[in-house]
């Protein structure tokens, strides 16, 4: 899976010592700042075993940090100056001698604008995404190139872990960098999945989160996706997948996500557009009747299950009544959430290149009508769960007020009041009735059932 021809690693590092010393990082402070995706998340668990094996203890400050890992993001403009904005931070607590090392990583660090955020800031390491492993030997431990590859879990503490599945992406969607960066689609093998999550659940992890770019593209050996996340629903009592492509999304897999009651009933479909002339020159592969179809068998094969998308605004030559298809397709669809993104031009990228761009009035304007429009359907759809009683499963706690923030089986978002929650610690799951509901989340508040039981 790593790939060192296509990653960028200007900085030499020192070669593989014959006999490392136990613990490098003995006494040593780290501290792994994450950017954007689950697929990060996911790279910055693999990099904090890699700094922990070391013998650095994790911190959560950079002041208290002698070494920084930046793992960053560079799907959208703003992610980058976001990294700046940070990295500018690092160099000054580097010249008052407080942090001692700074890595940078992640997508940022395999595009070409690395080499110029090294030099400026003085980066001390920059990696891509297909060479992470190579944070080990910057910590002191022998080569690892086989060790922390991606068929590797990171940490494993917690009630929950991301399993990768899949890296890199076969679609050239017109206005996006990751299969510039994070190159062509790489499947595990299944058996190989599975082993991971029957160790993973062997060690006490009660939820499986399966990742990669378009999940449900996974093929290997005859099996597709639908047989993959068969498998893992009867190994793991809690599993959820993330992200699919409309064009691979197949029924079969809707019926299983309804069918199998270890899978969360939520669906994150991306659509970008309403419009087909929109998702033709995004070169997404589907027609936006062809999504609202595969809407309606989820929503059949999954009753009371959420539904999530991502919507592009402004993409170049959108126009106004492409805007009104997207804003037909919001109501048709009634999503509870959605990620509504402004289109950014990222160097490299189809899109960065067209003519049409959108006024940012304009883009604006269209945002916030795609905003409340998914705000009011989301309010609307989570009202009608007030009153039901729900079996919770516990993801954090909330330290302010001691309640917890928790999820249903059908993917809502619950937040548990102190005394309904009580001292219930992530990964249990508590019954409890839903007692009022915003546009991003359901409430139990007391009044609610007592703690006890399990399943939807
Ligand atoms: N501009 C705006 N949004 C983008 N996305 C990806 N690339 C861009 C871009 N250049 C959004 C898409 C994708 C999500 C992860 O980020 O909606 O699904
Ligand atoms: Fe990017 Fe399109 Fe691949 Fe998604 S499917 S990662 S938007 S190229």
């Amino acid at each position: 899976m790593s790939d060192p021809a296509n990653s960028k690693a200007p900085v030499a590092l020192t070669r593989k010592p014959a006999k490392p010393p136990a613990s490098p990082g003995a006494g040593k402070t780290a501290c792994i700042r994450t950017f954007g995706c689950q697929m990060n998340v996911h790279d910055s668990d693999r990099m904090r075993r890699m700094v922990t094996d070391a013998g650095y203890a994790e911190v959560q400050t950079y002041e208290e940090a002698d070494l920084v890992v930046l793992n960053t993001c560079y799907v959208r403009e703003n992610a980058v100056d976001r990294v700046k904005g940070h990295l500018g931070e690092l160099s000054r607590l580097k010249k008052e001698g407080r942090v001692k090392k700074v890595a940078l990583t992640g997508c940022v660090g395999a595009a070409e604008e690395a080499t110029s955020l090294e030099k400026t800031f003085g980066v001390d390491l920059v990696l891509g995404t297909h060479n992470t492993y190579e944070l080990a030997e910057f910590v002191g431990l022998p080569g690892m190139e086989e060790t922390y590859t991606p068929d590797l879990p990171g940490m494993e503490e917690g009630d929950s872990a991301f399993v990768t599945i899949m890296t890199g992406c076969n679609y050239q969607c017109s206005y996006c960098i990751v299969p510039t960066i994070r190159g062509r689609m790489a499947c595990r093998p299944m058996e190989s999945i599975v082993a991971e999550v029957e160790r993973l659940v062997a060690g006490g992890t009660k939820y499986i989160t399966l990742l990669g770019q378009t999940v449900d593209a996974w093929r290997h050996g005859g099996m597709k996706f639908c047989d993959l996340l068969e498998r893992v629903s009867k190994a793991a009592p809690r599993v959820w997948f993330t992200t699919s492509h409309p064009s691979n999304m197949e029924d079969r897999t809707l019926w299983a996500m309804g069918g199998r009651d270890t899978v969360v009933g939520r669906l994150h479909l991306p659509v970008q557009s309403g419009s087909d002339r929109m998702l033709k020159a995004m070169h997404r592969g589907y027609k936006a009747e062809r999504y609202r179809r595969k809407i309606e068998v989820f929503r059949e094969a999954v009753p009371g299950g959420t539904l999530s998308t991502d919507i592009i605004v402004g993409h170049p030559g959108e126009t106004d009544d492409d805007h009104e298809r997207t804003l037909e397709l919001v109501e048709d669809c009634a999503f509870d959430s959605a990620y509504i993104f402004k289109f950014s031009p990222r160097g490299g990228t189809e899109a960065a290149g067209m003519g049409g761009r959108v006024p940012d009035d304009v883009v604006q304007r269209r945002f916030l009508q795609i905003l409340r429009a998914v705000e009011r359907n989301g309010f609307e759809a989570n009202q009608r769960r007030v009153g039901s009683s729900e079996d919770i499963y516990i993801r954090r706690g909330l330290s302010d007020s001691g309640g917890a923030i928790g999820e249903t089986w059908g993917g809502h978002s619950v937040r548990l009041a102190h005394e309904i929650s009580c001292g219930a610690e992530p990964g249990d799951y508590v019954r409890a009735r839903i007692t009022s509901a915003g546009p991003h989340a359901l409430y139990a508040d007391p009044g609610g059932e007592p703690p006890g039981g399990r399943r939807r």
